[in-house]
């Protein structure tokens, strides 16, 4: 019975889990909840095989760890506006989601997490890589850290999805969120301090100018992006990873070009971060 046979085993040293006995299409058992929960605060990000997920299932997936967030800027699925279309076509050169980011957070209460599901993905190639913010916290100097912890950052979509870019993509008059959120976190389910600033969406430090902050971006940027605190997953079709927007950094790695890429994305909603 689903529930009795689960396994998990960590992916990497600092990030990432992969789970095997759960089939993601059935009303998941609290034993298989809990522990995909407890996974996700321990170790990121948790990753499935051989799922096979209608937009439903998948839209039931979710909700049972949250509310659905429908997203503002991607493109939809044909009558579920819960699923953001993460696509690239042979004929798109760029991807989405291309360069070292973490969903959501220009939004006040930024997003708990994604649920990632692959429908069609290249025969080589087009691999994820996550990132571990505990792990570049807790490498940091007590020197940095305590500066760290006092100060905030602004995030923005402006800069992202304020632009007209192609059919991928939406409502670029609707990117004018601008959150400030702690540069250190304390993630709401572990407990645990996690570095929050990310390349995608950070734009300055709060009362800094963008010159200031600048350099000391860039030092964070570098330093948790080390490869020791990274993994790398491998999609096949029927893949599935769960990741948390509060702990981890994303990047999907653009080497397939002239293939096509069609994953299904669902957004959960989460809660304002503190310090
Ligand atoms: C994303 O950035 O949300 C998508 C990641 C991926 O397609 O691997």
């Amino acid at each position: 019975m689903q529930g009795n046979s689960i396994q998990i085993r960590p992916v990497g040293g600092a990030v990432g889990a992969e789970m095997t006995g759960v089939d993601l299409s059935e009303p998941l058992p609290v034993q298989a909840r809990d522990t995909i929960r407890k996974a996700l605060a321990d170790r990121g990000v948790v990753f499935f095989r051989d799922q096979s997920l209608t937009p439903e299932q998948h839209i039931g997936l979710a909700r049972q760890f949250g509310e659905i967030n429908v997203n503002r800027f991607f493109a939809q699925a044909d009558g579920y506006p819960e699923i953001a279309l993460v696509a690239k076509e042979p004929q798109h050169t760029k991807n989405i989601g291309g360069g070292w980011h973490t969903d959501h957070s220009y939004d006040q209460s930024p997003a708990l997490g994604s649920i990632l599901y692959a429908r069609q993905v290249p025969p080589i190639g087009g691999d994820t890589l996550f990132s571990s913010m505990y792990a570049a916290y807790d490498a940091l100097s007590d020197g940095l850290k305590q500066t760290l912890g006092g100060l905030r950052a602004v995030h923005s979509s402006r800069h992202v999805f304020g632009v007209v870019r192609d059919d991928r993509f939406r409502n670029a008059e609707a990117a004018v969120q601008d959150a400030v959120h702690p540069v250190v976190i304390t993630h709401p389910d572990s407990g645990q301090k996690a570095l929050y600033v990310n390349p995608g969406f950070t734009v300055r430090f709060d009362g800094w100018t963008d010159d200031e902050s600048k350099p000391l971006l860039e030092f964070l940027y570098s330093h948790a992006a080390r490869p020791e605190f990274t993994c790398r997953f491998v999609w096949r079709n029927g893949s599935v990873a769960f990741w948390d927007n509060r702990s981890t950094w994303h990047y999907a790695v653009n080497d397939y070009q002239g293939e096509r890429r069609l994953m299904h994305r669902i957004t959960i909603e989460g809660c304002e971060l503190g310090g």
